[in-house]
């Protein structure tokens, strides 16, 4: 009798595991509109930019000429108490690693995704890079390590305040903040949606769970966490729609009744299965475990891009350009330039340029900033930065090959020149 007690005490434990196993960014969620109702109405605006977005926009299916890469500056917070929580450098250009190829649809288990969903893997055209400026101007590693006397944190923003044993936010505008610490509960980590306040914008990952190599749980050792987080902060749903049979706002991401977690195999028909291809279960944004998970899909692509898009939310991000530690020489940042001046004479060079250029502008010193901005040949600013001396020299190896027009001053006064992208 004891025995059988005893297994059915365990049972029951077992299933309240499962049943329990929500995403830490519903309940943060849920807990911050809780206390702040007001921001119901920001988190539909950021719905409503991307639906109208997404509307417009035809690359749903096949890559187009809106396919610009995106490039992310990231500020990693790492917030310890304990040694093993203060992880290494290594784990983090680990996650840094995982997360670009994840991003990019070159992860190396892409081989795993079933054949009917294969056409479907997108690359997403979103980059990340460890800051290389910092909000001030100077150079940075773009890591920040900070003791604190909280051994576990929970989501409820703490690790994101100097005052609460965390570390402030980067300006959220310009970077997106990771804060690496130990995380209670069962959640691995959590991410701020789009319209919510700036100040804890970005996501928050278990220590435990980030990158690829170091001290980690079994099951999450691949970086997924962050993939699926930053999804989350790029405005993606759970691919179930986070009711029974819901919608994640996306259509070629089957419907599908509820999560996954561990590694179901193909196919995985449910109740509301569309069809024999069943439930996406590989998709980063369910609960599989990171060895099970392996794409994005091009409608993903679709919702994560629209919000980087003219007017949109995350729109500011196209014009920082704290990925490029030549531009690291104190100062004010783009948009806040001091004092404009009329550039008397831009010259660039090589031209055409694979990997670097120099741009020559006479009127540009500490005092007399210039903004400097690179566009395609269809009007899309890729870069914008601001010339703080007379020579200037930039990588632009992020730039995809072709001809761009770049833009030095502003209004009347400002000079353009081509520059051809080898
Ligand atoms: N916030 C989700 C959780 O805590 C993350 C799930 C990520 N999944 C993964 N395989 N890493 O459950
Ligand atoms: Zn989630
Ligand atoms: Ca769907």
């Amino acid at each position: 009798m004891k025995a059988i007690t005893g297994i059915l005490i365990f049972l029951s434990c077992l299933t309240s595991v499962t049943a329990q196993r929500i995403c830490g960014s519903d309940n943060y969620t849920a807990a911050l509109l809780k206390s702040n109702p007001a921001l119901q109405a920001a988190y539909q605006d950021a719905e409503n930019q991307i639906k109208k977005t997404t509307a417009k926009s035809n690359l749903r299916f096949r890559d187009t000429a809106q396919n610009e890469l995106i490039n992310i500056p990231v500020v990693i917070h790492v917030i310890y108490k304990t040694a093993v929580q203060n992880i290494s450098d290594a784990q983090i250009q680990s996650q840094l690693i995982s997360l670009n190829n994840d991003f990019a649809g070159i992860n190396a288990d892409r081989a795993n995704t079933p054949k009917v969903f294969r056409p479907l893997a997108a690359d997403v055209r979103i980059k990340f890079c460890i800051a290389q400026v910092d909000p001030r101007g100077n150079k940075t590693t773009g890591i920040i390590r900070k003791y604190s006397n909280t051994e576990v944190f929970f989501a409820d923003d703490a690790m994101k305040f100097n005052n609460r044993g965390g570390d402030d936010a980067w300006d959220s505008k310009r970077y997106l903040n990771i804060w690496v610490c130990a995380l209670g509960g069962r959640s691995l980590g959590y991410a701020a949606i789009p319209g919510g306040p700036s100040d804890v914008d970005g996501v928050v990952i278990a220590y435990d769970a980030f990158g690829t190599t170091g001290t980690l749980r079994p099951l999450f050792n691949k970086g997924r966490t962050a993939t699926h987080e930053t999804g989350h902060w790029m405005g993606l749903k759970h691919v179930w729609g986070d009711t029974d049979c819901g919608d994640d706002g996306v259509d070629d991401t089957p419907r599908q009744k509820s999560y996954n977690y561990g590694c179901p195999s193909f196919p995985h028909i449910t109740s509301c299965s569309v069809d024999e291809r069943g439930d996406m279960f590989m998709n980063y944004m369910d609960f599989s475990d990171d060895a099970c998970m392996n794409m994005f899909t091009y409608g993903q692509k679709n919702r994560m891009r629209a919000l980087f898009a003219k007017g949109n939310l995350r729109n500011s991000f196209l014009v920082s350009f704290a990925c490029d530690s030549n531009l690291a020489q104190g100062g004010a940042l783009p948009d806040t330039a001091a004092k404009v001046v009329a550039p008397a004479l831009v010259k660039i060079y090589p031209n055409p340029a694979e990997s670097a250029i120099t741009i020559q502008c006479k009127t540009a010193s500490k005092l007399a900033l210039q903004p400097l901005q690179i566009f395609t040949v269809t009007g899309t600013k890729v870069y914008a930065a601001t010339l703080s001396s007379e020579e200037t020299r930039f990588a632009i190896s992020f730039l995809t090959p072709g001809l761009y027009i770049v833009k030095v001053g502003e209004g009347k006064d400002a000079t353009t020149s081509k520059l051809i992208k080898k």
